[in-house]
């Protein structure tokens, strides 16, 4: 069976914010998913061109209308080609064929009768030449726009008969619970059509930038209303009324639209497929609203975020990963740098690309490079089969578009290989001279790196396929089955070195600056670049010591509720009051162990905010494959004592 996925086309009065990314990533990645399951799938996205709105958008730039749609439609295209988005087509309601098959499906509905001329009477500003309703007068007569007064006046319309599909559209709710996801959405939208529905105007007279009437019905003054128009995209995307070239993909696997949207798609869209004998998608997925920083994003605020501002200064894949794994779907989501920099560092760079990098450090320690799955049954049966329980449990997520469970089920991979390799200390092991139990540990984790990089593809793809290369493979719809589905191992093969994918960001919160911070962290390759050549990157004494270093003394530990990582403590650093510093040392080091110890401390670093404490200073530690230390004096100093 194919698949067909759509985002909700965008208007062309404004460039693309985070919102606009958000349904475009989520439909991206289901796309991607099915495609990598080997599916038949078909990913549109667009532009909505037409209307009074982008008429008046286009006049107030001083632009001619269609000018100004080919400008902004452009931007999303380009934005969404710089994002690597993996649409089929980018459909325009300007396009030709577009609007052939609009006037089709109406000339259709027409016929049977489902589409009746009569009057739209409301309230009208001439000046404005818009129609408002009663309650969007101001004092019950003046224009909301200009503050003129209004007329009530009858304008020629056509309607359609959505009351007609009252009773058929409650059937369909009720014969398929799962047509509105998530499952929650679906009460307004019934509530609303059981209050009854009242036909639909689908023309206007009072302005021309829509599509024009078929040649059949001889009425030039009316265009056609922009949500006809704009819902049709989705079949006409696929040649309806022109070609019926892509028709087979019909009807739609899952259209995904933002709750603001979906009683235009789960009660007037259903109607209209209704009325053209086109069967309904399978699901309507509604998601909910971005805010930053908790307040609603909005031009005047001037807080709007623009996801190419983002996705500068932290990269598109990681952006998608923020956006998918914090929100559950449906529900609102707030965006803050701060969530955004915890779930970086702690999901991407310590649980994932630490793994990467340990694998990667104790292979060429223990066996130039070289990964053999032949004795991982062997030591380690039970990791496999928790490994192939989730991999299991992932596609109903999917399916569900619960990316953010979707996402933490995954993640419970690497915690299987972080525990395989705390549990089975491969360092030990190499020196009991039990080698093939060392290297059935490190070949695990290649693998368990391997399945969970195929799973995160639809995500993440770039930063998987740099995984899946240093994995000596390819993600594909092959190895999917290889490795996900029929559960097989790696072959024998050398591991590259990749550098580290996911440098930590230490930026300090600053919720009041702009997010795109000039030197903020880029995609990994580049960062990886900068570091990788030591030598190009000498620095003078003098810049070493800016860095103020000093002893420490602890004299408070505790451990952070709902963190696996962090350690608050208090340093004595010989000032009047001890110093708060977060460290991420949990898994090496328990409170008690630590109180009355002495620690180098970097004593003038900015203050940072981690998981929302804030941290005055840094612990200087060595960290390699076997875990982390603390660097200390070799003999007890005072605190404060300067290091250098
Ligand atoms: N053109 C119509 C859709 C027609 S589909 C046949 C439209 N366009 S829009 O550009 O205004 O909005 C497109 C999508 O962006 C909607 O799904 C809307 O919910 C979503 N969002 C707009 N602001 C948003 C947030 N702040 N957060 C999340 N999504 C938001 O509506």
């Amino acid at each position: 069976m194919s698949k067909y996925i759509t985002t909700p086309i965008y208007y062309v009065n404004g460039e693309a914010h985070i919102g606009h990314a958000y349904t475009t990533f989520i439909a991206d990645s289901v796309a991607r998913y099915e495609k990598l399951r080997g599916e038949d799938t078909y990913f549109l996205t667009g532009t909505d061109e037409h209307g009074q709105k982008i008429e008046e958008s286009a006049q107030k730039n001083g632009k001619d209308t269609q000018a100004f749609a080919d400008e902004i439609s452009a931007t999303f295209k380009n934005l969404w080609d710089e994002f690597g988005i993996s649409y089929d087509k980018f459909i325009r309601t300007t396009d030709d064929a577009h609007k052939k098959g609009v006037q089709r499906a109406f000339e259709v509905m027409y016929a049977k009768g489902d589409i009746y001329k009569d009057f739209y009477e409301g309230h009208y500003c001439v000046s404005c030449e818009t129609f408002f309703t009663e309650t969007q007068l101001v004092d019950g007569e003046f224009c909301p726009d200009c503050g003129r007064s209004t007329n009530v006046i009858k304008e020629e319309s056509y309607f359609f008969r959505l009351s007609k599909y009252e009773d058929a559209l409650l059937k369909h709710y009720e014969a398929n619970p799962d047509f509105i996801m998530p499952r929650s959405r679906a009460n307004e939208v019934i509530n609303f059509v059981k209050g009854g529905l009242r036909d639909l105007s689908v023309t206007r007279t009072s302005f021309t930038w829509g599509v024009k009437m078929p040649e059949s019905i001889k009425d030039d003054k009316h265009v056609m209303y922009v949500w006809l128009d704009a819902l049709l995209n989705y079949v006409t995307a696929l040649g309806y009324g022109t070609t019926e070239a892509n028709m087979r993909y019909w009807p739609a696997s899952v259209q995904l639209v933002g709750k603001d949207i979906l009683r235009f798609h789960a009660i007037y869209w259903p109607a209209f497929l209704m009325s053209l004998d086109l069967p309904l998608p399978k699901h309507i997925g509604a998601h909910g609203w971005w805010t930053r920083d908790g307040e609603k994003m909005s031009k005047s605020k001037g807080n709007v975020i623009s996801p190419k501002q983002v996705s500068d200064a932290y990269g598109v894949e990681n952006l998608r990963y923020f956006m998918l794994r914090e929100v559950p779907f449906g529900q609102d989501g707030d965006f803050s740098q701060r969530a955004f920099i915890d779930r970086i560092n702690s999901e991407l760079s310590n649980d994932l690309g630490n793994l990467l990098n340990r694998i990667i450090g104790m292979s060429g320690k223990y066996s130039d490079f070289e990964i053999d799955s032949v004795d991982v049954l062997k030591y380690h049966k039970k990791e496999i089969d928790a490994m192939n329980v989730v991999l299991d449990s992932l596609d109903a997520y999917m399916q569900n578009l619960q990316t953010h469970r979707y996402l933490e089920e995954l993640w419970r991979l690497f915690s299987i290989g972080n525990k395989a390799i705390e549990e089975h200390a491969p360092w030990v092991k190499m020196k009991e001279d039990k080698k093939d139990e060392a290297l059935a540990t490190v070949a695990l984790v290649a693998n368990i790196l391997a399945k969970a990089s195929i799973m995160l593809h639809p995500i993440m793809p770039k930063t998987t396929n740099i995984i899946a290369d240093t994995l000596n493979f390819k993600i594909d719809n092959a190895s999917y089955k290889e490795l996900v589905v029929n559960k097989n191992l790696l072959k024998l093969f050398n591991i590259k070195q990749t550098p580290p994918l996911f440098p930590r960001i230490e930026e300090p919160l600053m919720p009041e600056a702009p997010l795109a911070h000039p030197d903020a962290h880029k995609e990994a390759p580049k960062a990886v670049a900068q570091c990788a050549k030591e030598q190009d990157n000498l620095i003078e004494i003098g810049q070493f010591f800016q860095t103020s270093l000093k002893v420490g003394i602890v004299v408070e530990a505790e451990i952070v509720p709902k963190s696996s990582k962090l350690l608050k403590l208090k340093v004595d650093l010989g000032e009047e009051n001890p110093r708060q510093v977060v460290a991420g040392i949990r898994e090496f080091y328990t409170p008690e162990s630590l109180i009355n110890t002495h620690v180098c401390v970097v004593a003038n670093l900015k203050p940072a905010k981690l998981m929302g404490m804030l941290s005055e200073g840094m612990l200087l530690a060595a960290k390699d494959e076997e875990g982390l230390c603390l660097i200390r004096p070799e003999r007890p100093k005072k605190a404060g004592t300067p290091i250098g």
